[in-house]
């Protein structure tokens, strides 16, 4: 039977992302991996779900296990209004950011549309932005042809370049999104996981009047709890609200409680200090292994937090024809040219440092350089 017929018109925008279909054909565990963008499982609070979860119940008796509020439920609004510093009108819990990023485009982009990002981008933002039919142009193309519609940046620890925006960096998406007059959207899922340096301000900050910024419980608590939320003027929440209604009525209850209890409680901040002192710890191994076993001519980027860092390669070298033998040596990666709109860059790739335990790491390091070292010598 010829299925074709039976689809929309967006289905074939719909990209499919490398990243998950290697997940799909790797036992995670048997290999190496660098790929993804998992958080280390020694990070997950596992011994304080139990009491967690008896405390909600508890607390809030049948509350948990039904319906709640399309905006998400008061305790967790309020928890994150009054960490972030603003009204809770302006929160609006999500699925996780990834739905924040898909009801953001369902809401503003139409077909033919432009959404001005950095170059490398976040496959599951283009992902969405494509299955909207947008087209995705460098923020500082002057000439769209397509009305843009909004900025979309990852101002702190960038997946996948691992870079962080400057002051002055933000301060241009800032006058070139008010010169446009379009709004900005703010994925900020790794801002509180910093390592090194100083915080800079958010963009929100800086123009909060046409910033929506994207949060995540994933990288701070864990990702199976499918947690996010929005912070934006109260005009552009109320689209969302209302789009959010069709996509799941409402963020899962029972873990909005869990959350706002770990969250309020200060349990979280603690969690958080371990996970930071975890993952430093991890940055700088995978930065003195690179140091110590990368050949000449390979350099790579110093991230102040976040989970990825970015190396290019001699130009000449292809990641992604070398991932085969990377993979059937036992370590895996992400080509860097599948974060870019137009493939290019097939030099480059990223890494996660956060995954992969300390133990593998220098084997990993080892085997990926000698897997470079070969196409070094083949191109
Ligand atoms: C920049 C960015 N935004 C959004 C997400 C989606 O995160 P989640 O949907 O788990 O909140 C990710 C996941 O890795 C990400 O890197």
């Amino acid at each position: 039977m010829d299925y074709s017929k039976f689809f929309s018109a967006d289905v074939p925008s719909f990209l499919r992302s490398p990243v998950r279909e290697i997940f799909r054909k790797v036992d995670l565990s048997a290999i190496c991996s660098f790929a993804g963008g998992y958080p280390a499982a020694v990070t997950f609070p596992t011994d304080q779900i139990p009491s967690l979860t008896a405390k909600v119940l508890e607390k809030y008796g049948t509350k948990p296990l039904q319906y709640g509020a399309t905006q998400g439920v008061p305790e967790l609004r309020e928890v994150i209004a009054r960490r972030y510093g603003v009204p809770v009108s302006q929160v609006q819990i999500t699925t996780s950011s990834q739905q924040g990023i898909d009801v953001c485009s369902r809401v503003f982009l139409d077909p033919g549309d432009a959404v001005l990002a950095d170059n490398p981008v976040y496959l599951g933002a283009l992902q969405s932005f494509k299955a909207y039919r947008a087209e995705v142009l460098p923020i500082r193309h002057s000439e769209t042809g397509s009305p843009a519609k909004f900025i979309y940046v990852i101002p702190d620890f960038n997946n996948p370049s691992g870079k962080t925006m400057t002051l002055k960096e933000r301060e241009e998406v800032v006058r070139i999104a008010r010169e446009l007059d379009i709004l900005i959207v703010e994925d900020s899922p790794y801002r509180e996981l910093r390592y090194s340096g100083e915080p800079v301000k958010t963009i929100r900050e800086l123009a909060p009047e046409r910033t929506l910024q994207l949060g995540s419980f994933s990288k701070i608590f864990a990702p199976g709890f499918r947690l996010g939320w929005i912070i934006g003027p109260e005009e552009l929440l109320e689209q969302i609200y209302v789009c959010k209604q069709c996509l799941d009525l409402c963020p899962p209850v029972l873990d909005q409680y869990m959350a706002a209890e770990f969250m309020g409680s200060g349990a979280l901040d603690a969690n958080l200090e371990k996970t930071i002192a975890e993952y430093r710890r991890r940055r700088d191994l995978m930065v003195s292994l690179l140091e110590k076993y990368m050949p000449a001519g390979v350099s790579w980027t110093y991230p102040e937090g976040g989970l990825f860092l970015w190396l290019t390669l001699p130009e000449g070298v292809d990641t992604v024809a070398m991932y085969d033998e990377a993979l059937s040596c036992g370590v895996a990666y992400v080509a860097g040219s599948f974060f870019y709109t137009d493939g290019s860059h097939r030099n480059t790739m990223r890494l996660n440092f956060s995954f992969v335990d300390e133990a593998k790491m220098e084997p990993g390091i080892q085997l990926l350089s000698s897997v470079i070292r070969k196409s070094l010598e083949i191109r």
